[in-house]
């Protein structure tokens, strides 16, 4: 299986923004990824329900909504209304994981937790039968545009070990130059803002962070 391309709209020109995920979706992306924050679990604020709604409305990409908040179990429910087809929130919230975990599931949506550059494979041991998908940070969260930590690689068959079979996630600093080694890592779906939106030819772009899954492009 493909690695899967997940474009973060943080990166893009907000002043078009149906044209920019109309060329994201041409362009071959196979899901959109939407950071939201709230400026207190960390120091930025992008948007929130509303402009979800009005995403769904403009593309049939899957949408990955990464919830960057303190208090995820007040506001799933309505990221999920809006349109999210996956809903992951930081284990290091103030909430409890698997009540969120639960609020998510019951609403009929996916779900992922994610763990910061400095939070531990095992901490989702608890909940991993129940998950989706893991998104494993590769830069701090907050703002696009930093350089990929390669330290947090190994997470990737830390959370294999621990028998978790669902998607991997890596968000942070993802480009052509950096693919290649999360890929090779295990990873299964790479967030990538700047190195798409950031550059004139998403479609080029794409290819490059998907080309590097070089074995599956030669068994197509
Ligand atoms: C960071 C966000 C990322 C960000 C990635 O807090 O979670 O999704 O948009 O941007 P790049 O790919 O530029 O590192
Ligand atoms: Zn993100």
């Amino acid at each position: 299986m493909s690695v899967k391309i997940a474009p973060s709209l943080l990166s893009a020109d907000f002043a078009k923004l149906s044209a920019e995920i109309t060329d994201a979706e041409l362009g071959g992306a196979d899901w959109l990824h939407l950071d939201v924050m709230d400026g207190h679990f960390v120091p930025n604020i992008t948007f929130g329900p509303p402009l979800i709604k009005t995403i769904r409305k403009t593309t049939k990409l899957y949408l990955d909504t990464h919830l960057m908040i303190s208090h995820p179990s007040q506001y799933v429910d309505a990221f999920i209304d809006a349109g999210s087809d996956m809903v992951t929130f930081h284990v290091e919230a103030e909430d409890d994981p698997k009540e969120v975990l639960t609020k998510i599931k019951a609403k009929g949506a996916q779900c992922g937790m994610v763990i910061n550059p400095d939070t531990e494979a095992s901490r989702l041991e608890p909940f991993l039968n129940d998950l989706d998908m893991v998104l494993v940070m590769s830069v701090f969260p907050g703002f696009g545009g930093q350089s990929f930590m390669p330290e947090v690689l190994p997470k990737i068959k830390d959370l294999r070990d621990l028998g978790f079979q669902g998607e991997i996630e890596l968000d942070g600093g993802i480009s052509p130059e950096t693919a290649p080694e999360a890929i090779a890592a295990g990873a299964t779906v790479l967030v990538a803002g700047s190195a798409i939106f950031g550059t004139a030819d998403r479609r080029a772009s794409i290819a490059a962070i998907r080309g590097a899954n070089k074995e599956d492009s030669v068994a197509g």
